[in-house]
């Protein structure tokens, strides 16, 4: 007979790196300000990376963070899985450059791009290999250096986006507890509302698309807004469906970090109090693939996060795509 086993989460841990970009800064470089960009998305302040690092050196640092945390080695890591945006390079894969770089030698490692939703994705995939026995230990991150990929001179983007990544381990779990159900979802009729344009095969880099921009980030902000709202809704009922559960039992929901208004519908909606609902936006920014995780470690050090807890993460981006997980905390 065909059965799984239950997947949970051994360990987390997570790195934004020191370097903070406030609105205030941002002011100096666009006609902006920050009463707009804290009206408008909640955001105060995001973190960058250093001259020279990229998304693989933030993933390093997630990762080994989060080995700490399980008390596990980088030689029983099976499996890792990166999830970005903004990986190093279209190949290698970053987390080839990461299993190197942490010393994971018994791991197999490939990357997943879902835009925002890529944590969500890796954590589904990376939960089949453990439920289906064919790898024990596997690292799932969620990493991005999106400062690399951003227009610094476009003021409806560049106040957006942030640096951070965030790792989870996953393990044999028990029955009723950890990774208890997904829900996740695509609509590529949206595939040209939030994009980067040229360096695909699609559109090759060359002079002329530098020189028009098309190397950066593009988005139709208005547009991914509606999107997100509705399917916030959408993707937290599903699953909460699926794992018998209602929006009552939730004890901790952790958004997606792209716009506290999207944040607060959510809460409205499902009658969510702020204080069940986990938000840094104020802090980094959307940080995209890296932004659940490192909101996820970040309550669990808070103490927010117990035993028992019925946690549901929940995000949506490029592609356009959606995902949600329920964990119950053990
Ligand atoms: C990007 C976003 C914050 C813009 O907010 P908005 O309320 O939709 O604002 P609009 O785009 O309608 O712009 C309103 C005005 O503010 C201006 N504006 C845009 N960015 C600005 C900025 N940083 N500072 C000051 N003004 C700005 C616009 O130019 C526009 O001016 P106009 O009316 O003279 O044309 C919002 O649409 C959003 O968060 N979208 C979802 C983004 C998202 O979730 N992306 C990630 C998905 S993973």
């Amino acid at each position: 007979m065909y059965s799984t086993r239950p997947v949970k989460i051994a360990g987390m841990g997570y790195y934004v790196p020191p370097n903070v970009l406030t609105n205030f800064d941002l002011e100096k470089m666009v006609e902006t300000s920050d009463a707009w960009i804290r009206e408008r998305t909640g955001i105060r302040e995001r973190r960058l990376a250093g001259r020279g690092a990229s998304t693989s050196d933030l993933a390093t640092e997630a990762a080994m963070a989060c080995l700490r945390d399980a008390g596990v080695t980088a030689r029983e890591i099976d499996l890792i899985i990166v999830a970005s945006a903004s990986p190093d390079y279209l190949f290698p894969a970053t987390a080839c450059i990461v299993q190197h770089s942490i010393g994971a030698v018994n791991a197999a490692a490939f990357d997943m791009e879902i835009g925002c939703t890529g944590f969500i994705y890796a954590l589904a995939t990376g939960a089949q290999f453990v439920a289906a026995g064919m790898y024990r230990k596997v690292l799932v991150i969620g990493a991005e250096c999106l400062s690399r990929l951003v227009n610094w001179s476009d003021r409806t983007t560049c106040c957006l986006f942030g640096d951070g990544a965030g790792a989870v381990l996953l393990v044999e779990g028990s029955h009723g507890e950890g990774l208890v159900a997904f829900h996740l979802g695509a609509d590529g009729s949206g595939k040209d509302l939030l994009s980067l344009p040229a360096g695909g095969a699609r559109m090759p880099a060359s002079s002329e698309t530098v020189e028009k921009g098309l190397h950066y980030i593009h988005m139709e902000g208005k547009a991914v807004f509606k999107f997100a709202v509705k399917i916030v809704d959408a993707a937290v009922t599903k699953v909460l469906e699926k794992c018998g559960k209602t929006p009552q039992d939730i004890g901790v929901l952790i958004p997606h970090q792209a716009n506290l208004r999207i944040i607060e519908s959510a809460c409205e909606r499902f009658g969510i109090s702020r204080d069940r609902v986990v938000v840094n936006i104020d802090k980094y920014g959307n940080t995209s693939s890296a932004s659940v995780p490192i909101a996820m470690c970040e309550a669990l050090h808070e103490g927010r996060i117990e035993k028992g807890d019925l946690v549901v993460l929940v995000a949506f981006g490029a592609g356009l795509s959606y995902g949600a997980a329920a964990i119950i905390w053990s």
